[in-house]
């Protein structure tokens, strides 16, 4: 049988032999990107491309992709949602389109998993404003099917934008201007006609298709033809050239391959779920819920903590602490006591796809050990402050009524989740303490949409100039420093831009401010901003710097500001360095291992 990385190494040996050039896995944490905490899917860190940018490995790229999906944190418990997965990806930059892709992929599910064509059905966009009907993709998929000798009537379904449109943001109305979006192709796994008409199904008395949520289908991969880009006034032109951009979720394939419809009873799966039952000496057929959110979760929760992301109240942290707590609270609902053995189960099941995993472990669990520590400490807390509010003993005894502030008290201050209260027994007016919560919320939501909304023009802009921003940074202080040293990482927002880099000592006053000046010379001279792409043996010849992960390229690009910076990057870039206007350091900070961090912001008010 076919292993999860049999499938990946087939899948990119097959496009490497069709042209297409490895790039490498993304942090899972995006360096440069401060419109998502997440990486979601493999195009993520290739929109400056698929918006037209020209890519250093050419046009045909792919790669297998780590992704977290939070908005999927409530799913999970079925059998197919999990937040944390691999997506296989290939990309057409302008190159290759609709026939090349919907054609390569069948082969690879056909020819290269072996997969029974009879069992394949697929959808196709039914059309949308402007946008026309995709009856080239129909006919080419009668074409497939019928080269398999399998009558097309009735394996191809329309639906509209819906099921059949994707981009970061979902529908054409929810895309911010500037998103690139497109229509898909999508193709299903059949499990059978049974999972919808057996007696207990409530589907049993609609009609079946690929998307009914009985179960019967299964999602497993999508052709995005990513040719359109939002305008202001919620209009679509299009890009300056048409792009494939396919996903196709590892879990899932292995589960069309095994032919298990749960795929949490995969082998990738499987011996991490039998760790959960020798945890707990529950099983999986009677409490299959808990242990799939126990599973899905504790592995999210290995891969972020594993980039080196802490639990805490805040962005990325935050979503960590809530996996694991979420998974905790499954696990102490069957009888769990410790999870150090799933921990290493899911390094053990996960290590060869990646290595990183496996010398992570030892930071992995403890920062999970101890998250585990603050938790038990937090809901002593919780009960400690009810016990003395309501005058009663630590020792609850059956369920106690608290006032709805009380509960929103545990909620916001305390970090609890309403089925966490509850589970400590405690009730409550639910419609006051949602009341409550909504209020709340808005306001939150007030501060978080300006970072969180995405892509926003303003916003963007401002991101391109910190990158070049950057560049003049880590030139200038390697001119004050001396050339040892360099950049050791980098994150950028619209509001300011954090750089780390090599030195064992804190800067002097005096050092800071000529890194500042120089900085600004070099946005007063207005230098001119280009790239040239060149083999990595010439780039390294020119003297450039920076961070480069030359892991499967052969071609790079590199950014030249005037005579003065050459570095590796992938961009983009604003064009002259006047547009920065001034660059102001706020401040530094060691950060420990030998590194210091600089805060700065571009063009700021004072
Ligand atoms: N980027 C295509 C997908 O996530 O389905």
């Amino acid at each position: 049988m076919v292993t999860a990385k049999e499938i990946v190494d087939m899948y990119i040996s097959s496009f490497e032999k069709k042209g297409h050039k490895r790039i490498p896995n993304a942090p899972l944490v995006p360096e440069n990107d401060p419109t998502t905490l997440f990486t979601s899917s493999g195009m993520q860190p290739l929109v400056p491309y698929l918006l037209g940018e020209q890519h250093p490995q050419g046009k045909r790229l792919v790669n297998v992709q780590n992704c977290f999906r939070a908005q999927d944190i409530d799913e999970v418990g079925d059998n197919r949602h999990t937040t944390f997965f691999r997506m296989l990806g290939n990309w057409s930059l302008g190159d290759y389109f609709k026939k090349e892709q919907l054609t390569w992929f069948f082969e690879f599910l056909t020819k290269g998993l072996g997969l029974n064509p009879r069992k394949l059905y697929v959808s196709v966009f039914q059309g949308f404003n402007d946008i026309q009907k995709d009856t080239e993709s129909e006919v080419i998929w009668k074409q497939l099917f019928s080269s398999a000798g399998i009558d097309p009537k009735d394996r191809i379904y329309f639906y509209g934008v819906e099921k059949n449109w994707w981009s970061r943001s979902g529908l054409p109305q929810d895309m911010p201007t500037g998103e690139p979006g497109g229509p898909d192709s999508e193709v299903f796994y059949d499990f059978g006609p049974e999972l919808h008409i057996h007696e207990q199904s409530q589907w049993k008395d609609k009609p079946c298709h690929p998307n009914c949520d009985c179960g019967r289908f299964l999602e497993i991969g999508n052709s995005v033809f990513m040719q359109y880009k939002k305008q202001e006034g919620g209009r679509f032109i299009e890009l300056p050239h048409r792009n494939v951009d396919f996903g196709g979720g590892l879990e899932r394939l292995l589960a069309a391959v095994e032919n298990k419809q749960d795929i949490f009873q995969t082998s990738l799966f499987q011996p991490i779920i039998t760790s959960v039952e020798n945890a707990t000496g529950y099983t999986y057929s009677t409490h299959a819920r808990q242990m799939r959110i126990i599973a899905d979760h504790f592995i999210a929760a290995t891969f972020i903590a594993a980039g080196s992301i802490k639990p805490s109240n805040k962005e990325q942290g935050y979503i960590v602490r809530r996996l694991i707590r979420r998974g905790l609270d499954n696990f102490y609902e069957i009888a769990g006591k410790d999870i150090a053995g799933i921990i290493e189960q899911i390094v053990e099941q996960y290590k060869d796809t990646d290595p990183e995993l496996a010398n992570a472990f030892p930071n992995v669990k403890s920062i999970l050990l101890a998250e585990e520590q603050t938790y038990k400490q937090t809901l002593h807390a919780a009960k400690k402050f009810i016990a003395k509010r309501y005058k009663i003993g630590d020792e609850l005894k059956g369920l106690t009524e608290i006032a709805a502030d009380d509960a929103f008290a545990l909620v916001t201050t305390h970090g609890l989740s309403p089925s966490q209260i509850k589970s400590l027994g405690f009730i409550f007016n639910e419609q006051k303490f949602a009341e409550k919560m909504k209020k709340h919320q808005t306001l939150s939501k007030r501060s978080a949409t300006k970072k969180f909304a995405g892509g926003l023009a303003d916003d963007s802009e401002k991101t391109v100039m910190g990158h070049t921003a950057t560049h003049l940074l880590h030139q200038a202080l390697r001119d004050v420093l001396g050339n040892h040293v360099h950049q050791t990482g980098s994150n950028i927002t619209s509001e300011r831009i954090r750089f780390d880099y090599n030195y064992d000592q804190n800067l002097t006053d005096e050092q800071l401010k000529s890194v500042e000046h120089i900085v600004n010379d070099k946005i007063r001279e207005n230098l001119p901003v280009h790239f040239e792409m060149m083999p990595l043996s010439r780039a390294k010849e020119t003297g450039a710097i920076g961070l480069f992960d030359n892991k499967y390229s052969d071609k790079v690009k590199v950014y030249f500001v005037g005579n003065y910076s050459k570095e590796f990057c992938g961009g983009p870039h604003v064009d002259f360095t006047g547009r920065l206007k001034r660059v102001k350091i706020l401040k530094q900070e060691n950060i420990g291992h030998g590194q210091r961090r600089i805060y700065a912001v571009v063009n700021p008010k004072s």
